[in-house]
């Protein structure tokens, strides 16, 4: 099979295109036909070897992909050979034409969604839940910002948010990443590129403060959410920090009067049940149609370089971005 691999860390011309064998598919595991596979910021980071968890060298990147089961092991119930299928890889695997996976991690796709949608599946969808429901216990009328709403994880937090009854703030960098926000059902958008946007934005929700505030970048913005909290709010502040890129300067007071939390948040540290209990209310989030990933572009995994270097310098972000296997 075809596959994407690195030998060593590295820049983004480390990523090879190789044939490589098909892998066995474990007794507990299913071996699924990749239509698409996401490509998410951190396999970037991992090609670099500046992510905290490295894969054994030579490996194939991608946490996350979506086609069809080619072959289920022994022990796998509920799955049969040409299911169409959606599938979380915390161990890599995805930018290949066969992947296998535990069999928790495998789930029915939905005639509803396309293949390059179930491929934006995992990392955006289950983080954006790990942060506002498992990690902030978001409630109905509380009002988020979302900082970096254009993104892939932005825009899942976005439609969860408002599948529970949250106002919602979002930010974009560019007029076409706001008009996207904005039809994604945003009650207020900003860019943040702007000067006084966020003074703008504390404005727009009537001056009190945000609830919770969902930072993707938070080397750049954490001190600024500080100033921007709900100082009366009956429930602590939460900021969950899903992205960042390096440190910053923050001033604690704003911590203490409004006696809030800033909280990281790692996709990775689902337990089972907190990852079965995200799969199971993304997989009704599909059926009842708010979950619905947006698609930026497409790759074929022989652009993995220039899509490695889009992941993380495009200016503009509009939804997600995959490979087409
Ligand atoms: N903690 C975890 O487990 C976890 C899981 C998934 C992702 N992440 C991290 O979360 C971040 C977002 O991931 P993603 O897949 O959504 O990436 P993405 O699709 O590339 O989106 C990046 C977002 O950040 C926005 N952004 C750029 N500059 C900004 C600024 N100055 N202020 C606010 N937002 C800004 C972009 O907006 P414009 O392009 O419109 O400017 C876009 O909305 C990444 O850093 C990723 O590594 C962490």
């Amino acid at each position: 099979m075809k596959a994407v691999r690195i030998h060593k860390f590295g820049s983004k011309d480390a990523l090879k295109l190789e044939t490589v064998p098909i892998p066995e598919v474990g007794e507990s595991e299913v071996l699924v036909r990749v239509n698409a596979a996401g490509i998410n910021p951190v396999d970037t980071y991992i090609r670099e070897g500046s992510f905290a968890v490295l894969p054994t060298l030579p490996a194939i990147l991608g946490k996350e992909a979506a086609g069809v089961v080619e072959k289920v092991g022994d022990g796998v119930q509920g799955l049969k050979e040409g299911d169409r299928v959606f599938t979380c890889l915390p161990d890599n695997g995805g930018y290949a034409e066969y992947v296998t996976c535990k069999k928790n991690y495998v789930f029915p796709l939905s005639e509803r969604l396309s293949f390059s949608q179930g491929a934006g599946l995992y990392v955006p969808y289950f983080t954006a839940y790990r942060a506002l429901v498992i990690k902030c216990r978001i409630k109905p009328g509380e009002v988020l910002l979302i900082h970096g709403a254009s993104g892939a994880v932005g825009i899942a937090a976005l439609q969860l948010a408002k599948a529970c009854g949250v106002s919602v703030v979002g930010t974009a960098g560019t007029l076409e990443g706001m008009e996207l926000v904005k039809s994604l059902g945003a009650d207020f958008v900003f860019n943040h590129k702007e000067k006084g946007y966020l003074n703008n934005a504390v404005a727009a929700i009537g001056g009190q403060g945000f609830n919770v505030v969902l930072e993707n970048l938070a080397n750049i913005n954490l001190g600024a959410d500080l100033t921007v909290l709900n100082q009366q709010a009956r429930v602590a502040v939460r900021i969950p920090v899903v992205g960042s890129r390096g440190s910053v300067e923050v001033n604690p007071r704003s911590l203490m009067l409004t006696e809030s939390t800033i909280i990281g948040v790692k996709l990775m540290g689902n337990t089972e049940e907190e990852h079965l209990e995200a799969a199971g209310v993304i997989l009704k989030g599909i059926e009842d149609g708010w979950v619905k990933p947006i698609i930026a572009r497409e790759y074929a995994l022989e652009e993995a370089s220039q899509a490695h270097h889009d992941i993380i310098h495009n200016k503009g972000a509009r939804g997600k971005l995959v490979f087409k296997v």
